[in-house]
């Protein structure tokens, strides 16, 4: 195997074994055994409203670090895709957000997390809900169909960022969004430094910094990029907020030359 998907490997069994460990009647966060995280991830980082409008294993399997679909300001009748759903905490939220004139996806490559959201589903009776098994890199949605992305915490994981940044551009309708909370690191720390404050799988050691996201997603085709600070999770490594726009005329413009620039780009690992 590949070292890019020796790592993916890795991540995938991480959080598998965490979607397990939820299944058996533990909690995904913090500080499991199956992925090493603390305080600063996972459902505390929600309302009360929010966590009481849940079934309690969508809730114990939170393993983010931010509330995305607060981010996205969620409107009545909008189709939204979660990029690495885990157990389904953010997509039933969603999906009670747009509803049932609206639909919401999850997506996410490990088995073990899709059943575990498939069951909350079904506890939650959402019916405007699916849960995609793929990759964050190639999304198995037709272009043009999503009017917002969201993601909590996962993009850090990706072996390939440019490639996710060009999906989620493809995947958005002209004009549409994307609000993502992720890990991002202070421009100034190197790849070493940011691995020395914790492992990949916890969502540090692969995280962008804040001019790489930037840089990524406006290689990407996308405008009005912000990415903005929530609360430090490590020496130098912020929980953070990140929104950008599909510009309304991007169906002018050819898919695979703005699906390549973002290819090319200098940003990323
Ligand atoms: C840190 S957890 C976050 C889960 C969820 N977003 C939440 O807030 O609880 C990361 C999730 O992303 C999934 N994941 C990681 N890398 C992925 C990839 N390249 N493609 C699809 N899913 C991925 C993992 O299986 C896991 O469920």
């Amino acid at each position: 195997m590949s070292e890019q998907s020796d790592l993916r490997e890795t991540v995938r069994a991480g959080y598998a074994a965490a979607a397990l460990k939820v299944s058996q009647g533990g909690t995904a966060c913090c500080g499991s055994e199956a992925v090493e995280i603390d305080e600063n991830f996972g459902s505390g980082l929600y309302g009360s409203d929010d966590r009481e409008a849940l079934p309690a294993d969508a809730v114990a399997a939170s393993l983010g670090c931010g509330n995305p679909t607060a981010v996205a300001d969620l409107r009545e009748g909008e189709r939204v895709l979660d990029l690495g759903s885990g157990g389904g905490i953010d997509v039933l939220l969603s999906a009670r957000r747009v509803g049932a004139s609206g639909k919401a996806y999850g997506l996410d490559m490990t088995e073990e997390m899709l059943a575990l959201a498939l069951a909350n589903k079904e506890k939650a009776g959402a019916s405007n809900v699916e849960f995609l098994k793929g990759t964050i890199e190639a999304i198995p949605l037709p272009a043009n169909t999503i009017d917002v992305v969201i993601s909590n915490c996962v993009i850090n994981l990706s072996v390939d960022k440019p490639a996710v940044f060009a999906e989620m551009f493809r995947v958005l309708t002209p004009g549409g969004r994307i609000g993502i909370s992720d890990v991002v690191a202070e421009d100034h720390l190197s790849a070493d430094q940011r691995a020395e404050r914790g492992n990949y799988v916890g969502c540090i050691a692969g995280a962008l910094s804040f001019s790489e996201y930037r840089q990524g997603l406006e290689a990407a085709g996308f405008t009005d990029v912000t990415v903005t600070s929530t609360h430090q999770v490590a020496d130098g490594m912020h929980s953070a907020v990140v929104r950008a726009t599909k510009p309304a005329t991007a169906d002018l413009l050819p898919l695979v030359e703005t699906a390549g620039a973002a290819q090319g780009s200098s940003c990323c690992s």
